[in-house]
């Protein structure tokens, strides 16, 4: 790691970039602001996998419906799951959950990194982020913007890992006694809003010039990742059984991908050439066509198929009006409207 960039002043210039240019954000509400610990940690949750624009509507609806933890702690699991259908990564609202509940047993939210740590689905960026951002704890928060920041801060060439693990150090010890939070969000924001993936915008940029990968002139070269590697293609069937208005939902076993969710019935999906699945029920079907869904271990291609059979079929499941369809994970909210043309 270069010893010669002046990191000392790089906090009191990001501090005061971020007096001026800090977003407003519906969990940070006015600038210094005692900050509730609850919408931090909801919208650190939510934040981890997905952008701001497609989080900011879940976060709105979540602190309407359950304003504190002790509200969502007491909320059904169906609902909870329903609600963040859409946001993937369904373990993480059940982990939500179950933090929720803890902490309500608890009567507060433990208020160091250390102690956050330790409830569930909270790991180190979290926890991090929570103490510096909700408490005020001298706590290092780096999310994937400020890797970028840091990454052409210091202009590293390493192996991408290797380099993260150094300079999440190098963090930590930059991390002031006074505004933590406010630190931690300034670089949020500006690896978010000027040192951008493919076009940083240097001539804004308050740490410029103390930017090395700047001064070599290639800012957007960093951080040097090694090439994604394409995913495997599995691939299944969706039936999509409309009967007399009403859709055949089923719900998804607990264990394993969108577990717990609502879900049209389909087959198991694997890699592979394709097979005929047996259709649920000999009937008339219609071949809709094929939704894709990108996953993180996989991108799957699901043919859907639909049949509106004169007779219920006798299978295992809700019959749920399909006007009133809600909660269905993107994916089958995709074969969904494809197989009806109605949104859910
Ligand atoms: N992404 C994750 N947490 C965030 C925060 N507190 N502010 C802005 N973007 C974020």
């Amino acid at each position: 790691m270069p010893k010669h960039i002046d990191l000392n002043s790089l906090s009191a210039k990001l501090l005061a970039w971020f007096d001026r240019h800090g977003r407003e954000l519906p969990w940070r509400g006015p600038k210094g602001a005692v900050r509730d610990p609850y919408r931090v940690w909801l919208a650190e949750i939510m934040l981890q996998q997905t952008t701001i624009p497609h989080g900011t509507p879940y976060f709105l609806k979540f602190v309407q419906r359950w304003p504190t933890v002790e509200a969502l702690a007491a909320a059904k699991d169906e609902e909870v799951m329903a609600a963040w259908a859409g946001l993937g990564y369904y373990a993480r609202a059940r982990n939500l959950l179950k933090c929720a509940r803890e902490v309500a047993a608890l009567g507060s939210w433990p208020d160091t990194a250390e102690a956050l740590r330790k409830l569930p689905g909270i790991g180190p960026y979290t926890a991090g982020a929570m103490a510096a951002i909700a408490f005020g704890r001298r706590a290092a928060a780096v999310d994937g913007n400020a890797d970028r920041v840091f990454a052409r801060l210091l202009a590293l060439k390493g192996d991408w890992a290797a380099e993260k693990r150094r300079l999440h150090a190098v963090v930590a010890d930059l991390v002031p006694e006074q505004r933590p939070g406010d630190f931690a969000e300034a670089l949020m924001d500006l690896g978010a809003t000027v040192c951008t993936p493919s076009k940083p915008n240097c001539l804004i940029c308050p740490l410029s010039q103390l930017c090395r990968a700047r001064a070599e002139g290639t800012p957007e070269r960093y951080p040097v990742k090694p090439p994604k590697t394409a995913k495997p293609v599995r691939r299944g069937v969706a039936w999509v059984i409309v009967h007399k208005g009403q859709v055949l939902l089923v719900r998804r076993p607990e264990k394993g991908l969108l577990g717990g969710m609502l879900a049209v019935p389909s087959s198991v999906w694997f890699e592979g050439d394709i097979v005929d699945f047996e259709d649920p029920f000999e009937g008339d079907w219609v071949d809709c066509g094929e939704v894709r869904h990108v996953f993180t271990h996989f991108a799957l291609r699901l043919a859907v198929k639909r049949a509106n059979p004169a007779r219920r079929p006798k299978l295992a499941g809700d019959w749920v009006p399909l006007a009133e369809v809600d909660g269905l994970p993107t994916v089958f909210a995709k074969a969904f409207r494809l197989a009806t043309g109605k949104e859910s």
